[in-house]
């Protein structure tokens, strides 16, 4: 989740008020029905930035593959030490771990009402390995959203993050600074500057994200359910255009 300043912070509340008197026969999201949605994006696409929220505004859970990693590799192990060094180098975490962490956390009993997920699926594997463990669960992926950033965007927004330990909302020095310096506004805890946040280290994860994920994206557009949100704008108005993607139905897009 991102600063979000007072501007965003008036489109979210739009946003919500919208949500809440909309149409039902509009909405995807309905009583007693989960909404199951993939975010997808480039490093620096504004996914950790927006999941949050957009979960919060359509009450869902946000889950997030790269948090569940860093929480993991936190931990004083061999597994923890061996993931901290295919993520310092921006290269993919191996698949059958990945899926193991993902699909213990979507058990859960807040993602029953549906989810978000942030960062997975990766690889065409993992989706499909998604889709037919949510199948044994009769449930199924219903939207996916591929959020479109230019390559030089990207790199600027990396090379000035900052996150939370605490809470992971992500801040940017120029774009969305926190309130205090080194402070989350959020919830008061440090924030820090991830170790893969190097202009080379950002530029590996986009290549990777070219080779090995892009991929999936043709893998959900077959499916007929992947959406184009562009997220070269601000905070508050790609928040708002996520959730018109998600609650909207496929055939009014
Ligand atoms: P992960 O944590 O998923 O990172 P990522 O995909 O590289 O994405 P980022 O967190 O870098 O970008 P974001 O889109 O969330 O951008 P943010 O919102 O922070 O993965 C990290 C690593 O974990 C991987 O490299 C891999 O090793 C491993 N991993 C994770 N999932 C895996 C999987 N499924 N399989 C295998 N390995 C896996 O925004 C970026 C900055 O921009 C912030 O400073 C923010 O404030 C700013 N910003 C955001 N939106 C805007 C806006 N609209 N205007 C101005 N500034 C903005």
């Amino acid at each position: 989740m991102g600063h979000v300043n007072k501007e965003d912070g008036m489109v979210a509340a739009r946003a919500q008020a919208s949500v809440l008197t909309r149409p039902s026969s509009r909405l995807m999201v309905e009583r007693g029905k989960p909404v199951n949605v993939v975010l997808m994006g480039p490093p620096g696409a504004g996914k950790g930035t927006q999941a949050g929220t957009v979960a919060r505004l359509v009450d869902v859970a946000h889950v997030a593959s790269g948090d569940l990693l860093r929480d993991l590799i936190r931990q004083d192990s061999e597994i923890a030490r061996q993931v901290k060094a295919f993520m310092d180098r921006g290269d993919l975490v191996p698949d059958d771990l990945t899926l193991a962490i993902v699909m213990a956390r979507l058990a859960e009993p807040d993602c029953a009402n549906g989810f978000i997920l942030d960062g997975f699926p990766r690889t065409v594997t993992q989706a499909r390995e998604l889709d037919s463990r949510l199948a044994a669960r009769g449930r199924r992926i219903d939207r996916v959203i591929d959020l479109i950033v230019p390559e030089d965007v990207l790199l600027a927004r990396l090379s000035g993050r900052w996150l939370c330990r605490d809470c992971h909302s992500s801040y940017h020095v120029l774009f969305s600074p926190p309130t205090t310096p080194g402070v989350c506004d959020r919830c008061g805890g440090p924030l820090y500057q991830r170790n893969d946040d190097t202009l080379e280290t950002a530029r590996r994860r986009l290549e990777v994200y070219d080779h090995d994920t892009r991929p999936v994206l043709e893998y959900y557009r077959a499916a007929g359910i992947l959406v184009d949100v562009p997220g070269d704008r601000s905070v508050g108005e790609v928040t708002e255009a996520l959730r018109e993607a998600i609650v909207t139905q496929p055939d009014a897009l």
